[in-house]
């Protein structure tokens, strides 16, 4: 029952005070949003990991990347707590530690590993924040660094200063979409395919390349479409379209506007006059903003409702789970990433937090 299950939540949380903080990224859904203290894009959970260091544990509404992240940034009594285990992100599983350090094997047989005039190494190594705590390691063994959507092109400049090209992965879209925008030309931009060897990849393209992608791609935002753009524009004269950059660059060239769930969320509280909102990103954070703000009109550019699986996995059952276990003394669903991968992993999302746009 829904209120029996809110009122446990409530009351276990009650009990344990300032012992825990609970996070919660923008797509939870209602019922466990409502319970958490800060609620955020996957950028501000990262900083929020960092605000309680007084808490005894973080419960992470959220997926497994964002609790090792938060693992990864919290002090090290502090434990992070994902209510449900099988919580993954289907992005961040296309990225497989082998596969990126056999293809960073054949890219230094291709490209050396000398720096050029300006002293910039042949490849820097980008990984985006929806990845698995060994690949950001990877990125900081290999002077690499970590970006979320909402730093990514602060962040490709950043890795330009110091290499003459960068490695992207998981994510085709984002890394693409960002790159486009800050003038790098498609043919510039080869994709890597990991099923093949050096030679099976096209060495003239690689040999141009300013960003190598990876295959990865978000199974909720590929679904958004430029033909579901037209129709909110003929049926909502006047529509203003943001969608998330995950979403595959036909669809954010249509839009007017792209960027994070917070960069989504601000633009429509910034909005003075009543506007209707087409939005292409996942739908509680849609319908949240649809019930927040109710002199627009806001709704999901992708009419069949479109969730993220792995997100609404947290239901409130494993919330109210955890903290009543939390209450008894124990600790659940405990996330912690191996010392070997943290200190690598922590280097290259402390270079992230320093770079300034
Ligand atoms: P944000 O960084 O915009 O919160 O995105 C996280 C995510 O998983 C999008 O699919
Ligand atoms: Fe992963 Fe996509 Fe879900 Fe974000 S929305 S957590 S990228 S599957």
């Amino acid at each position: 029952d829904p209120a029996d299950l809110d009122a446990r939540v409530r009351a276990a949380k009650a009990t344990l005070g300032d012992r825990v903080v609970i996070l919660g990224h923008f797509y939870q859904r209602e019922e466990v949003v409502t319970h958490a203290d800060f609620v955020g894009d996957s950028f501000q959970l990262a900083n929020a990991s960092l605000t309680r260091p007084d808490a005894e544990a973080i419960v992470f509404c959220g997926v497994h990347f964002m609790a090792e992240t938060a693992d990864l940034l919290s002090g090290p009594e502090q434990a992070v707590i994902l209510p449900n285990l099988a919580a993954g992100c289907s992005m961040a599983d296309m990225a497989d530690i082998d596969q990126v350090e056999e293809c960073w094997e054949q890219l230094t047989e291709l490209y050396g590993t000398e720096p050029d005039e300006n002293g910039r190494v042949p490849v820097i190594p980008v990984t985006y924040m929806n990845s698995s705590a060994a690949l950001k390691g990877f990125c900081g063994r290999n002077g690499g660094i970590v970006c979320t959507s909402s730093n990514a092109a602060t962040v490709l400049e950043w890795a330009f200063e110091r290499g003459q090209r960068v490695l992207f992965f998981p994510d085709q879209h984002l890394g693409r979409n960002t790159a486009k925008a800050m003038g790098v030309p498609l043919e510039a931009m080869p994709m890597w395919n990991p099923n093949k060897p050096l030679g099976g990849n096209d060495e003239r393209a690689l040999g141009d390349a300013q960003v190598i992608l990876w295959h990865g791609f978000c199974s909720v935002h590929r679904r958004f479409t430029v033909g579901q753009i037209e129709q909110a524009r003929a049926e909502h004269p006047g529509v203003r379209v943001i969608v998330h950059p995950e979403c595959p660059m036909p669809v954010v060239d249509a839009a007017d506007e792209s960027g994070s769930t917070d960069y989504i969320r601000k633009a429509i509280d910034a909005a003075t006059e009543p506007t209707t909102f087409a939005i292409g990103t996942e739908v509680n954070l849609v319908q949240r903003l649809a019930a927040q703000y109710p002199q627009h009109t806001i709704f999901c550019l992708d009419p069949v409702v479109c969730p993220c699986s792995t997100m609404y996995r947290i239901h409130p059952g494993y919330l109210a789970w955890v903290l009543e276990s939390l209450v008894a003394g124990e600790v659940p669903n405990r996330i912690t990433v191996p010392a070997d991968v943290a200190d690598p992993a922590r280097l290259a999302l402390e270079r992230m937090l320093a770079a300034k746009p």
